[in-house]
């Protein structure tokens, strides 16, 4: 019998009956790869008959008043901004999927959190990219002391398995996920199927043994290896770590958490004896800012529980083309026509004609109302060509009838807004409940974009 083909995407997972250049599911285009489907059927055989996978263990069915439900058991890693992105630390027996571009730190952090981890536990580091050498001498450059941290350098599967049985770690981290591979299996390592097998297996652990499991995994632009992004319904948490390779900083955030919040973001510098975690990343994002520059305003998003300033940049210039070009980086892209569209119509400034380029600083992305009106600063700042004052900062969401409304949590975002020097905020007029300004910070209340133009620009 002629043997069918199936194919893949190697973002999202997806699979089709035949090629196509374009994922219809996930969008992303040059991801579909070839799968022969025999091998993934006798990738399911082996997994089923294979020792790494447990035996069905005779469950029954439970009542739901008869479950005891124990508190998940937690605990830090050392790091409050790794610790906070988990939802409060590690829980015991997870398995966390730490996603990231190449180069972008995900060992580094793994080998740091080490430090603390070994003082109460057993861990073991497996790397497929680097000799037990090269780990070594990377921790030695990071301190990382490691009383009780095991070293193995390795790919196969079934070893790393009969490892972990051997050592009966209490965490176990694995770098990568796309360098495992199962040899019953006909594919190659850091294919679709080798690394869904691997991150079975190894949930099969965690959650069999109670082992705490780190798996890093590359984000790969041009889909030549399977991504996170096809592990992400099997594990308990996915963490990206993100950030641009000209700038020290990088952000961690959680894509899901099956033990926590995913709005809760973590900042940290790399340097040269490896990361340190930024506990101000208002700071952080607000350093090299312009002064007296058209097309820049500032604004305070809730990140989590935790308020942060965010510069949100806009550059106005007339369009040489038919229709003008819009970019969004860092700000969602139907939103800012929106706001373009509410500019134009409600505040009275002919911004159609021109092209518009967005960004916001520090790689954030403001996925809230709230800073709906630096951005109409900022585009009106940039298409009157005159700056803000530098000692404000806007806060507010913008309707379509160009009105203001109010936002929630904002006498926390206000302290932020005062804490870090700024001596003016622009709010909505209406701020549902009395507020109370913290000391130094003047309140400007305006009821719509074209009261707050007039104040400002
Ligand atoms: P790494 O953790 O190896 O990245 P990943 O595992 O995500 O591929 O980090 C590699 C980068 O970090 C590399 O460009 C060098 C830089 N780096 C520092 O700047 N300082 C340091 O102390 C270390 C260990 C790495
Ligand atoms: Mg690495």
């Amino acid at each position: 019998m002629k043997s069918k083909t199936l194919f893949y995407c190697t973002e999202c997972g997806n699979e089709l009956p035949k090629w196509a250049g374009q994922c219809p599911v996930c969008k992303a285009w040059n991801t579909i790869v070839e799968q022969p489907s025999e091998a993934k059927k006798k990738g399911i055989q082996n997994l089923s008959n294979s020792s790494i996978i447990r035996k069905g263990n005779g469950n029954r069915p439970s009542p739901i008043q008869e479950v005891e439900t124990t508190q998940e058991l937690r605990f830090e890693t050392g790091m409050s901004e790794l610790d906070r992105v988990l939802g409060g630390g590690a829980v015991k027996g997870s398995l966390v999927l730490v996603g990231g571009a190449p180069g972008i730190g995900k060992s580094t952090l793994m080998l740091q959190i080490c430090d603390h981890l070994c003082r109460f536990a057993k861990v073991l580091y497996v790397s497929g990219e680097e000799s037990e050498r090269q780990i070594k001498l990377r921790a030695e450059r990071l301190q990382v002391r490691g009383d009780g941290m095991y070293l193995l350098a390795e790919t196969n599967l079934e070893d790393v398995i009969e490892s972990v049985n051997e050592l009966h770690p209490d965490i176990l981290i694995v770098d990568s996920i796309q360098t495992l591979y199962n040899g019953d299996l006909s594919t190659a390592p850091g294919s679709i199927g080798q690394v869904k097998d691997c991150t079975m297996a190894l949930m099969q652990l965690a959650k069999g043994q109670g082992i705490t499991i780190f798996v890093i995994g590359h984000v790969n632009k041009e889909g030549s290896i399977a991504g996170p992004k096809v592990l992400e319904h099997m594990v308990d948490c996915v963490l990206y770590f993100e950030g641009e390779q000209q700038n020290s900083y990088r952000i961690l955030r959680a894509a899901k958490n099956r033990f926590g919040a995913t709005n809760e973001i973590g900042v940290f510098e790399m340097g040269d004896s490896g990361l340190s975690e930024v506990p101000n990343p208002s700071e952080m994002l607000l350093s090299g800012r312009p002064q007296d520059t058209p097309g820049t305003c500032v604004t305070c998003v809730m990140e989590g529980i935790r308020p942060v300033l965010a510069e949100v940049q806009a550059l106005l210039a007339p369009t040489s083309f038919n229709v003008p070009r819009r970019t969004a980086n860092g700000f969602d892209f139907n939103r800012t026509n929106l706001l373009l569209a509410v500019l134009e119509k409600r505040g009275g400034l002919m911004v159609s004609s021109c092209d518009a380029y967005i960004n916001v600083i520090g790689g954030l992305f403001l996925d809230e109302p709230a800073a709906d009106l630096a951005m109409i600063i900022a585009l009106a700042s940039s298409f009157r060509d005159k700056p803000v004052p530098g000692n404000l900062a806007a806060i507010g969401e913008v309707g379509l009838t160009g009105e203001l409304r109010s936002v929630n949590a904002l006498s926390q975002r206000l302290s932020e807004v005062r804490r870090l020097g700024f001596t003016k905020c622009l709010i909505p007029a209406r701020t549902g409940g009395k507020l109370d300004p913290p000391h130094g910070l003047q309140l400007i209340q305006v009821h719509n974009i074209r009261e707050a133009l007039a104040t400002i620009v």
